[in-house]
């Protein structure tokens, strides 16, 4: 198999978003565009990314230099167009000879399968392979014109297209693979004779197929290939994602009563057999394991969730939260770098941060790990088979041992030996007959003043 590599186009001003962030670094389902357009090149296995930016997007820059070091990106000075964009990554991928795909920074939900098809059409000895897709409103995209023989000819902008032209519904995504000789060579001779004035990277096909060359066309479906270019797109590609992510979670085995209202991340795994009420919002980083049951209006990230665990209804698991088998956490409790052991529950109003729970501890409702001073993060430990009683503060440092018990409304700064009873509270008197001496002591002095 030939070599691989992805140019991403990302020198466009994006200003339809009205954002001091550069577009392509908005983010759809929890991860930038720039990033799902980076992650497909690598599921696809090319070994050289080089995105084109504009010269003054450095946060862009710095973001694609972070993934692959200072030669991964290449600067577009001035935008001519998409052929001329393609052409700005030529000297970063020189000495490269394999194949190459040309991907969109502002379309994230092309699926892997589409650009190993169009790699396939190569190695089947096609000159260019297009992905294109039916539209249902071509509008202003290019038009991929076929011959009978399942040909593609040429892909007409819409601005140059003739009506008959026009008229076509198969448009073009963007997204084309040619091998590197191929591509720049061609590229060298690309003009802008157009009505917009621009390189079109689109005039390869139509140079490819005077030279002898065939070139493919493989399709997918519309919502696939959606580009960005407003925030109501952006909505648009978010909503196409969910709705994409939910029929497959259904497919494999996950129950959700309202589908319509779970929302998930890029990344979010969950098993079969998984129960998913209403209303809940995965972000990045959750994985849910088979026969858990995440309830209504719970917010789930950076967290594990074992087997048969049940979180919610109203539960915040944040990062680090990791609830063993059969663990339950309730309404409104908090949980954060804390590990909640097997069979332990935690059913109401807690905060536990930066902690380790044992096997079948039990923590009442208003318990609190005081774990921040205003300057560092402290650790609570808590033994198998603990019982924290209600409204308990435990101030981290500290550890309860196996089998501890600690009182209702304690506040606990030392730690609990294994087994003990802890009380951290004022103790409990009474006044017999105080009541009834205060009540006609006051009610005698009201009447004295009226
Ligand atoms: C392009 C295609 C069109 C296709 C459509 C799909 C061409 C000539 N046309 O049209 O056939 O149907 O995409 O959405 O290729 N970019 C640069 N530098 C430039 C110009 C563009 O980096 O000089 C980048 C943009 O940031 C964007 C992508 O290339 O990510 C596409 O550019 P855009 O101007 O949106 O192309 P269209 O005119 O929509
Ligand atoms: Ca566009």
């Amino acid at each position: 198999m030939p070599e691989r590599a992805a140019i991403i186009l990302a020198a466009g001003q994006g200003t339809r978003m009205k954002s001091a962030l550069p577009k392509v670094l908005h983010p759809v389902a929890g991860r930038s565009m720039v990033d799902w357009s980076i992650d497909l090149a690598r599921r696809v296995g090319c070994q050289r990314i080089v995105t084109v930016i504009s010269p003054n997007a450095n946060v862009l820059r710095e973001h694609v230099a972070a993934a692959f070091g200072d030669n991964a990106s290449a600067v577009q000075d001035p935008p001519l167009g998409t052929g001329h964009a393609v052409q700005a990554a030529e000297s970063a991928l020189s000495g490269f000879a394999g194949d190459v795909i040309v991907l969109y920074g502002d379309t994230p939900l092309i699926p892997a399968s589409a650009v190993e098809a169009l790699f396939d059409e190569l190695e089947a000895g096609a000159g260019v392979g297009v992905l294109g897709f039916e539209a249902d409103e071509p509008g202003a995209y290019g038009r991929l014109v076929t011959s009978g023989a399942g040909e593609l000819e040429a892909i007409v902008e819409a601005k140059d297209a003739s009506a008959d032209e026009l008229r076509i519904r198969l448009c073009n995504s963007g997204v084309m693979a040619v091998r590197a000789e191929r591509l720049f060579r061609l590229l060298a001779n690309v003009t802008n004779d157009n009505k917009k004035g621009e390189y079109y990277l689109t005039d390869i096909v139509g140079l490819a197929r005077a030279e002898g060359a065939s070139c493919k066309v493989v399709t997918c479906r519309e919502a696939d290939v959606m580009g960005v270019n407003s925030r109501a797109e952006l909505a648009r590609a978010e909503a196409a994602f969910q709705t994409r992510r939910r029929g497959e979670l259904l497919d494999a085995g996950v129950t959700m009563t309202a589908p319509e209202t779970v929302f998930f991340a890029y990344d979010t795994i969950i098993e079969p057999d998984v129960l998913i009420e209403p209303n809940v919002v995965f972000g990045p980083g959750v994985h849910v394991r088979g026969g858990a049951k995440i309830r209504a209006f719970s917010h789930l990230e950076g967290a594990n969730v074992e087997e048969l665990a049940e979180i919610g209804p109203y539960a915040r698991l944040r990062p680090g939260a990791h609830i063993g088998e059969s663990a339950r956490i309730g309404n409104f409790v908090e949980v954060k770098k804390t590990r909640v052991g097997k069979g332990a529950k935690a059913n109401h109003l807690a905060y536990l941060g930066d902690g380790d729970i044992g096997q079948n501890a039990n923590i009442g409702a208003g318990t609190i790990f005081c774990n921040y001073d205003g300057f560092l993060k402290y650790q609570t430990r808590i033994g198998d088979n603990a019982f924290i009683g209600s409204n308990s503060a435990l101030v981290a440092p500290v550890r309860i041992g196996n089998g501890a018990y600690v009182a209702s409304g304690s506040v606990i700064t030392e730690n609990v030996s294994a087994d003990a009873l802890a009380l951290g509270r004022g103790r409990q008197t009474e006044k017999p007959g105080w009541a009834t001496n205060f009540r006609t002591q006051k009610a005698a002095e009201k009447a004295s003043k009226t």
